[in-house]
């Protein structure tokens, strides 16, 4: 790792400007691109980007809003997509494999935001080459506001006192370079790295008010989960899960995330003094640093009430799926299946609510490596009935479109389709993913 410790200050994405002057319609552009950045001093890393050198810009939308996204293919030779991580769209605007823009090409997808208020995030997702794209940089955030979001009185100034927190791990190389080589051990447990980044910074420090801060937490690393808490005893209020607000806040001292789940939540800083340090930890591992500033401009509460969620009722007749995950290396496969584009596994009824029952059936018992496997069918937000027989946790009871399962677990999820099209569902280890732990089901 890097010994610039603690020097660089956090950086805030811009968030996207929309160009259309329409009220209830929202127009972007983006460029997926090459380029380079300096994350070690005096070295030029050969880095992606959205519109700049590292992730991208955030883009946040309104429920209700028409949203159209002009994306342009400028990494020179290869195809990439852009998938809307969370968000439910039609299957012919979702950027999954098949969305494929050439280079120099413009894909414009447009849909409606008919889902509540979230921290969504963006990324490629082009057939075998998902995880080298998002390891090298292509990644951003998307958030939806709205009555909920807008009404509550919780932190939502964007960068002030309401941030954006990805967290990733990279290897660096001794020449400084992002090396995205694959052998037995990155194939068998997913791309990890040594250095840990933030918003593409290793160790950054971040200056607050001395009062209630809202972090929008991505993990947003290949395959690394994170066991993420603060120091000096402070803990975090999670508010959201993937899809959206929790009904309550919830008390946390410590929150795992696996890759591609999100967690809002509230910290207060008010007991410090200004100048006192709190760290954001993975374990042992210092992620980065804030450091108390002035007062905060207005009193924030930790509402006994976010929102209502209504839980899905299984109707009777209910369809229920199975998926196992199984394998490793190059045998990833889910229901002994790898991905076939030209396969549709799974036939699902437009506006039918089925069960999926998930079981991760590597337990390390059978020879196998007993690895995790994060799910995320793409399309949908679902709830969780059950984590291994019984009631999820409290900070599961929300929406959740990726739901980890270490070895030997087994969930039942509960959702609606309400887009039509053809759907990705697969594990978020990037390398797993496209090893071909992945499988296809249509909406019709
Ligand atoms: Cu985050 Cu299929 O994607
Ligand atoms: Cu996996």
């Amino acid at each position: 790792p890097p010994e610039q410790k603690g020097k660089n200050a956090l950086p805030i994405p811009p968030l996207l400007e929309d160009k259309n002057p329409a009220d209830d319609v929202a127009e972007f552009y983006l460029k997926a691109q090459k380029s380079t950045k300096s994350f070690l001093d005096g070295v030029e890393t050969e880095s992606y980007g959205y519109n700049g050198d590292y992730l991208g810009p955030v883009i946040q939308v309104q429920k209700g809003e028409q949203v159209k996204v002009h994306i342009k293919n400028e990494l020179g030779d290869e195809e990439t997509t852009v998938h809307w991580h969370g968000l439910e769209v039609p299957g012919s605007a979702d950027g999954g494999p098949h969305n494929a823009i050439k280079p120099n090409e413009i894909f414009s997808p447009s849909f409606t935001i008919t889902q509540p208020a979230a921290t969504l995030w963006y990324h490629p997702h082009p057939l075998h080459k998902t995880g080298e794209q998002v390891y090298k940089g292509l990644a951003g955030l998307f958030y939806i506001e709205d009555e909920v979001s807008n009404r509550l009185n919780i932190p939502k100034s964007y960068g002030e006192n309401d941030f954006p927190i990805v967290i990733q791990d990279r290897n660096l190389r001794e020449d400084g370079q992002l090396s995205y080589d694959l052998n037995m051990m990155s194939l068998m447990h997913g791309m990890h790295g040594d250095t840990p980044l933030v918003n593409g910074v290793f160790d950054p420090y971040l200056e607050v008010p001395q009062g209630k801060v809202r972090l929008r937490l991505l993990n947003g690393s290949n395959a690394r989960i994170f066991q993420l808490k603060l120091s000096k005893d402070n803990h975090f209020w999670q508010i959201a899960s993937d899809g959206g607000f929790l009904e309550k806040p919830v008390k946390m001292d410590q929150i795992v995330l696996g890759p591609a789940e999100r967690a809002e939540m509230i910290v207060d800083f008010s007991q410090y003094k200004q100048g006192d340090k709190v760290q954001l930890f993975d374990q042992d591992v210092r992620l980065m640093n804030f450091i108390i500033g002035t007062p905060e401009k207005e009193k924030f509460e930790i509402p006994d009430q976010l929102t209502t969620i209504e839980k899905i009722n299984p109707p009777s007749g209910t369809v229920t799926r199975t998926f196992a995950f199984q394998g490793m290396g190059n045998s990833v496969n889910i229901n002994g299946k790898q991905m076939d584009m030209n396969r549709i596994d799974e036939e699902v009824q437009l506006n039918a609510t089925e069960i999926w029952e998930i079981t991760n059936i590597d337990n390390g018992m059978m020879g196998g490596m007993g690895m995790p496997h994060p799910f995320h069918p793409h399309g949908v937000q679902f709830q969780i009935l059950e984590r291994n027989g019984k009631e999820p946790p409290e900070n599961e009871q929300g929406w959740k479109d990726t739901i980890l399962l270490m070895p030997g677990d087994k969930v039942k999820t509960i959702a609606t389709f309400k887009k039509d099209g053809v759907f990705m569902y697969h594990c978020h280890i990037l390398e797993h993913e496209d090893a071909g732990m992945m499988g296809q089901f249509e909406v019709n």
